[in-house]
């Protein structure tokens, strides 16, 4: 498969997606967008696949929705074309995990993209702003929603009503970021990170995430019982046997997924 915006890598059981529009500081284009979903419907479909990377350059992982593309649409072909709501059902669907490796300007709809991701990780020169309020909009890949979930609201207001920017040690001080790295070894360090979550077994992986997502969806006693039912489940596979006896007889266990 070739893509005009993006680059596709799978290696060691992980998808590595590149967006690649240089001149454009990586913003998001229906052309991207596009291309960036039937990837990930992709390598969700890839069996050999079992985590997945989305990163941009050392400068951008992404400055925003693409600015010059939208300027000229109206209310009514916007909400015709329900304007990034494949984006947004795309990412609800993805079961693998995907981890955003964002060095740069991770900014409007970039930021919004990397908080789709199941967590961030910085380079040390990462930006992340949610700059909409400047240019007469509002985020509309889910920033006020995710951002306020993940930040608390009066940083998220901050962020929203005055679109500064916050660099990487506050966005991670904030829990918008889980770690930072060194700009020069973040996507090394983060495809290690990937490696190490695909050689895992797949269906405690998945039922992690989904047990980890239903956290902001659901009371905490709903959370609980939904855990608790999801764990007694991973003993029915062969790999919480193997994950166990592996453990007891002191050597890296071998799941087979299943
Ligand atoms: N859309 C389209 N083009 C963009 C872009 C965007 N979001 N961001 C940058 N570019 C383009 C610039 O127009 C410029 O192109 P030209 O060379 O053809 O003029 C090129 O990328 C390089 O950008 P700059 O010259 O501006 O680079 P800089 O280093 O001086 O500044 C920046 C970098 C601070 C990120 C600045 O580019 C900027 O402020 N970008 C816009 C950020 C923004 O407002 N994002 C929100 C978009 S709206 C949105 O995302 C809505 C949503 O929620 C879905």
């Amino acid at each position: 498969m070739s893509f005009e915006t993006i680059l596709l890598d799978k290696q060691d059981g992980v998808g590595l997606i590149t967006l690649n529009r240089p001149d454009a500081l990586n913003a998001l284009n229906s052309v991207l967008v596009s291309e960036l979903i039937s990837c990930l419907n992709d390598l969700q479909a890839d069996d050999d696949i079992g985590a997945i990377v989305i990163t941009g350059s050392e400068k951008a992982f992404a400055a925003g929705a693409d600015i010059k593309e939208m300027a000229g649409k109206t209310y009514a072909t916007v909400l015709e074309e329900d304007m990034f709501g494949n984006a947004t059902k795309a990412f609800r669907d993805i079961r693998k995990p995907v981890i955003a490796a964002v060095a740069g300007y991770a900014l409007g709809g970039g930021c919004e993209l990397a908080m789709c991701c199941d967590f961030i990780i910085a380079a040390q020169n990462a930006k992340f702003g949610q700059p909409e309020i400047k240019l007469g909009v509002i985020p509309g890949i889910g920033g006020t929603q995710r951002l306020t979930r993940l930040i608390g609201k009066s940083k998220a207001m901050d962020m929203m009503l005055t679109g500064r920017m916050m660099d990487a040690v506050e966005a991670e001080r904030s829990g918008l970021v889980s770690r930072i790295l060194p700009t020069e070894d973040m996507l090394d360090g983060v495809l290690d990170i990937a490696r190490d979550i695909a050689a895992l077994s797949r269906p405690s992986v998945y039922l992690a995430k989904e047990a980890t997502n239903r956290a902001l969806e659901t009371t905490l006693e709903e959370g609980l019982l939904f855990e608790r039912r999801v764990f007694h489940s991973l003993f029915a596979t062969e790999d919480q046997k193997e994950g166990m006896n592996a453990f007891v007889e002191k050597r890296q266990p071998q799941f087979k997924n299943r």
